[in-house]
């Protein structure tokens, strides 16, 4: 790909990420600036078979930029989108910062490319909300989609790099007999899962669940659109996985709901009902599509309108830096 970039989290874990991708999309170690707190000032990141040093992000850092990736968090993003923009460079932001901000786009390139416009910050939606629309949105263009049910089980590393070095040292610690001792998530991941870690509101819901029915209306231009989330953690590393319950406005079986999605964009069906073999997260990982399987018939409606999947994504990819990454391709076409 031929821009100049910065990556602002560059020593977390979608920043490594971003790396990864941008090395495979052959962009030059010239054209690419590492951006980090104080804390990484100095450190070197490997790229390309060479090594790249990280600088503490300050007002300069986006002279000569074309795009920017942020994937440091809300606050970062904030402080730091309005001086890359002043500096000519687009922004792809990772963080919740903007993504309801009316002016911004809310963009997953397989559902909504066209809402970039010419617009200088792009948000890229919440993982959970990207994988869950990657199989949604090519039934509902199908068949108008009435209400969505779902329910997740999320990766840890939704949380950061700190989160999965904790789930590997607390997963050896309670085998070898120590107490698990939280710090990074609130309570032990290892052997156990947990309602996501977002703050619940007045009405129940978690910062999460909101993310994800705010943002699906966003991205699909339905702001009345039936949805309920429950998000939920699990000891996975870093792909994520949902079961999700979709009715429809007309009739919809599981033969054609499979057929479309084989052909969707970014999917990948895994639906080998002989064998029981269906998504995994450990399958989806490292992998950009996402995997679809568990396809059938909702058994609680007779009129043939709901259908039952479960999808894995892999959190850091398609969740992250791969749907930023996908932007940042429509930006410099
Ligand atoms: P640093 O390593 O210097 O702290 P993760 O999501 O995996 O926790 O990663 C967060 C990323 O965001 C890291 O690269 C981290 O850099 C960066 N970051 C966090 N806070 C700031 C900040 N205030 N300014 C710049 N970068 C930040």
């Amino acid at each position: 790909m031929n821009a100049r970039f910065a990556i602002l989290g560059a020593t977390g874990a979608v920043g490594l990420e971003f790396l990864q991708l941008l090395a495979e999309r052959r962009v030059a170690p010239s054209n690419l600036r590492l951006l980090a707190s104080a804390r990484s000032a100095g450190r070197k990141m490997p790229y390309t078979g060479g090594e790249l040093p990280v600088e503490q992000v300050g007002p300069d850092s986006f002279r000569d930029i074309d795009i920017a990736l942020f994937s440091a968090g809300g606050s970062t993003s904030r402080e730091w989108a309005p001086v890359a923009v002043a500096a000519g460079a687009r922004v792809v932001d990772n963080s919740s910062a903007f993504r309801m901000d009316e002016g911004v786009p809310l963009v997953i390139p397989e559902v909504n490319p066209e809402a970039i416009g010419d617009a200088k910050v792009i948000a890229n939606p919440n993982c959970s909300t990207i994988i869950m629309n990657m199989v949604v949105w090519p039934l509902h263009q199908r068949n108008p989609v009435e209400r969505v049910i779902v329910s997740t089980y999320q990766a840890v590393s939704g949380a950061g790099q700190q989160a999965m070095l904790e789930l590997e040292s607390q997963t050896r610690d309670v085998l070898d007999g120590r107490p698990a001792r939280p710090s990074v998530l609130p309570v032990q991941t290892a052997f156990n899962l947990f309602s996501h870690n977002t703050a619940i509101d007045e009405t129940g819901y978690n910062v999460e669940e909101v993310k994800m029915i705010k943002e699906t209306r966003k991205i699909f231009g339905a702001p009345d659109l039936a949805i309920t989330a429950t998000c939920i953690r699990v000891p996975v590393l870093r792909a994520h996985s949902e079961s999700i319950n979709v009715s429809f406005g007309r009739p919809m079986d599981a033969t054609e709901a499979r057929e479309i999605l084989s052909q969707a964009p970014g999917v990948k069906v895994v639906d080998d009902r002989e064998n029981n073999r269906f998504p995994m997260p450990i399958e989806a990982t490292g992998m950009d599509d996402c995997l679809v399987g568990r396809i059938r018939n909702d058994a609680s409606r007779s009129d043939g309108r709901g259908i039952e999947l479960f999808v894995c994504g892999d959190q850091l990819r398609k969740g992250a830096a791969l749907n930023a990454v996908q932007i940042a391709e429509l930006l410099v076409k």
